[in-house]
């Protein structure tokens, strides 16, 4: 078992959460009224049931149920839970708990941390994804028409609590979109982290142990310093600038078989690891290393000629640009990360036709 302490609240990664959430219950301060439990389709068939056996006041809880993905990241399926909690009557005392991928655990922190100004919520992250990103740094909130997480806030949970073994049901193609921000953790902050990584056996679930509780540190470290995103925090938007205008565009274009987050995030690495090298220093050979290993694990995507302006585009829109340019955090070496760096269109589209010799 591994704790994980952040400003307000811990992180616990073990096998046997059970007995760390048990604990949970048994040293709160706060007695709580009534609990409530948000699922989706998936965590209410594969992760639920392992919990309620061992946990005596998950018996008792109220079950709230949506439709998985982020399609139900929405203001009107909040409004739904909202009236579901005040029928249920739900007071300043209840507590929410969030049992799933990001989804569950970004929408259910914003219905918690708006409710009645305010109810204590824990998180039980059950994707690759949201165990090693999204438990931590206490961004909640929802999607905006296609905008994603346009509207939200920044608040803590008041505990995480991580299990591997919930891994298991999930996805090649999920895990793979969880690996990509493992991968980014490495190359920005930890170059004997990077090494572990290009070794891992991912055939093997307990290498997974290990590498989110690194992940976790990495990001809990960063964030623990800049909260707010005013400085360091930026590291983390390495592969994300090109990474969020792939992943919307192949939002707009296609009925369901999108890019997932971190499928996105792979490809962003490798165009912003060309710029990292153009720009930041960042050696020829570091940025080949970079390339091959996420051309070797993820599947290469084409990207029209045509397609790279309406990249540009989106680009240019991405809130966490100012004065216009296109901001980005890029490596000057593995390992090390500077943010506030711009590109002119000019050469993101050479770093997208880079990706596109691979
Ligand atoms: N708050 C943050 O800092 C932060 C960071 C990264 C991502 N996010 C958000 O997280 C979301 C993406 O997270 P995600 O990739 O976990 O998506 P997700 O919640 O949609 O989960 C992916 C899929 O896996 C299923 N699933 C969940 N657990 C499972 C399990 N144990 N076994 C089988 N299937 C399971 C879900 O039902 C869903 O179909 C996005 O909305 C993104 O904006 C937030
Ligand atoms: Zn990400």
């Amino acid at each position: 078992m591994a704790e994980i302490k952040s400003k307000n609240y811990s992180i616990f990664i073990s096998n046997d959460i059970t007995k760390e959430i048990n604990r949970f219950f048994k040293l709160s301060k706060t007695k709580y009224s009534k609990l409530f439990i948000l699922v989706d389709e998936n965590s209410l068939k594969h992760c639920y049931p392992q919990l309620v056996e061992k946990i005596e006041p998950f018996e008792s809880a109220e079950i709230i149920e949506i439709d998985s993905g982020e399609e139900s990241k929405t203001i009107e399926v909040c409004t739904q839970i909202w009236t579901a909690l005040s029928e249920y009557g739900a007071d300043r005392k209840s507590l929410f708990v969030n049992i799933g991928g990001g989804v569950i655990g970004d929408m259910g922190g914003f219905i918690a941390s708006t409710f009645k100004r305010g109810i204590d919520f824990i998180n039980i992250p059950t994707t690759l994804l949201s165990q090693v990103d999204a438990s931590v740094g206490g961004k909640v909130g929802i999607d905006l028409n296609h905008l994603k997480n346009e509207i939200g806030v920044f608040n803590n949970p008041k505990a995480v609590f991580i299990n591997s073994q919930f891994l298991n049901t999930l996805d090649k193609r999920q895990l793979l979109s969880g690996f990509a921000e493992i991968i980014k953790h490495g190359l920005i902050a930890e170059k004997s982290y990077w090494n572990t990584i290009k070794n891992a056996d991912f055939s093997n679930l307990n290498t997974f142990d290990n590498l989110i509780e690194t992940s976790v540190q990495i990001k809990n470290n960063i964030v623990s310093i800049d909260p707010t995103e005013q400085g360091m925090r930026k590291t983390l938007n390495f592969g994300h600038t090109i990474g969020h205008a792939l992943e919307t565009f192949s939002l707009e274009h296609s009925n369901k078989k999108h890019l997932l987050h971190g499928e996105a995030i792979a490809i962003g690495m490798i165009c912003e690891a060309y710029l990292s090298h153009k720009i930041c220093k960042l050696k020829k050979n570091e940025l080949e290393e970079i390339t091959s290993f996420i051309i070797a694990n993820y599947k290469t995507v084409k990207i029209e000629e045509m397609d790279k302006h309406r990249l540009i585009e989106l680009m240019k829109h991405d809130k966490k640009n100012d004065k216009g340019d296109i901001n980005f955090s890029l490596l000057s070496e593995i390992g090390k990360c500077e943010i506030n760096k711009t590109a002119t269109a000019d050469m993101i589209i050479d770093s997208l036709k880079y990706y596109s010799e691979q």
